[in-house]
């Protein structure tokens, strides 16, 4: 097949790290008798230095012209310490995210024995721990309107956000959690805040009725405060956690540390018409930029999702995934997943190993 994939590399690590996922798509396309295009777009600090703008609209046409999005990673520290910045690298993707409707991010956990000594969690609570954050994306308090700051009329600044979710918003993430656990273990765990919050009371009550359709799929709900204590207490529990936006931000957080790493976590935003946009959890990492030493398995573990989702190549993303696993069992190890004694090697080779894996000891076996 021919496919089009637009590519942002972003800002810090994310040039280096997608690099390594292009050179593992080429070989996959070689492999599996693909051609697939890439056309480079900017989001981030890089397209406010070149264009004042976080995300032009050359960026969204490319995006919406193709079949899958590849996007490295986001912010840079010069944005972080200024407060009077009006513009900021992190809105260039929150509104990528809202202009194409990617309301669904899946953020897949699954730990690998090999790394279980990195997790400050004890191995007996990783073993087999395998599933799936699916947060909502495009709503919730990250988008809700009032906001702002402003000042009272006693003289005094006050910040505020609204947390505001539609019915139907809670509908179509709901149905496509519950579709997804009906294909995996048949569980799903919802979380909210709904001894606090209305707008959670809400979504547990459309999040309800919902299960209605998916009579195979066991529902339960936890409180966010819950669900953070029983992600390291018992993380095996999980199949599906469905949350809305702010909740899945901070509880992907919490999930990366079973892994060992946060270079480890990929992650694929999607809707039902659009191309896909698969970005690594972890962020730009301004401090390791440019050394070569970031973590690349979490973009390459991106792609095997986007090939998955996006191009229907189920069979591609398996491969991917089986040569990232190997690669592990092999001992490759960059900083980031290293123990004491380990031998550490950098992005480049990580990468290298991966293509190696991929094509087996006697080269192209597949
Ligand atoms: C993430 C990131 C983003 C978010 C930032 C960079 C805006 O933390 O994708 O988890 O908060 O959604
Ligand atoms: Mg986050």
């Amino acid at each position: 097949m021919k496919k089009k994939i637009a590519v942002i590399l972003g800002d810090g690590i994310g040039p280096e790290v997608t690099e390594q996922s292009i050179k593992v798509l080429n070989i996959i396309a070689k492999q599996f008798k693909h051609e697939f295009s890439y056309e480079h777009a900017l989001m981030g600090a890089i397209a406010i230095d070149k264009t004042g703008k976080p995300l032009p609209e050359e960026t969204i046409k490319i995006c919406l012209a193709s079949d899958a999005i590849l996007f490295g990673a986001i912010g840079d520290p010069k944005y972080d310490n200024d407060p009077t910045a009006k513009v900021r690298p992190e809105q260039g993707l929150l509104k990528l995210r809202k202009e194409l409707q990617l309301f669904a991010n899946i953020r897949p956990v699954k730990t690998y024995e090999t790394l279980h000594h990195l997790s400050p969690l004890k191995p007996r609570i990783l073993e087999n721990v395998d599933f799936i954050i699916f947060r909502e994306l495009t709503g919730g308090i990250y988008f809700g309107e009032p906001r702002g700051i402003r000042t009272r009329e006693d003289g005094e600044r006050e910040g505020y956000n609204t947390y505001i979710y539609r019915e139907s918003e809670i509908e179509r993430i709901a149905k496509l959690a519950f579709e997804l656990a009906a294909k995996r273990g048949g569980r799903l765990t919802s979380v909210d805040k709904a001894n606090v919050l209305e707008v959670t009371q809400l979504w547990r009550e459309v999040v309800t009725n919902v299960a209605g359709n998916f009579p195979e799929v066991d529902l339960d709900h936890l409180y966010v405060d819950n669900a953070a204590m029983q992600l390291v207490r018992a993380p095996k529990q999980f199949d599906v956690l469905v949350t809305g936006n702010i909740f899945g931000d901070i509880l992907s957080d919490t999930a990366a540390m079973l892994t060992g790493s946060i270079g480890m976590l990929p992650s694929a935003s999607l809707n039902a018409n659009s191309a896909g946009l698969y970005e690594p959890v972890h962020g730009s990492a301004p401090d390791i930029a440019g050394q070569d030493c970031a973590n690349p398995l979490a973009t390459i573990l991106s792609v095997a999702m986007l090939l998955r989702y996006s191009l229907d190549a189920p069979d591609a993303a398996i491969a991917v995934e089986a040569a990232v696993s190997a690669v592990l069992d092999q001992g490759c190890r960059t900083a980031d997943i290293a123990a004491k004694g380990d031998v550490v090697i950098g992005t480049e080779a990580m990468g290298t190993a991966v293509l190696n894996a991929l094509e087996g000891p006697q080269g192209n076996q597949l």
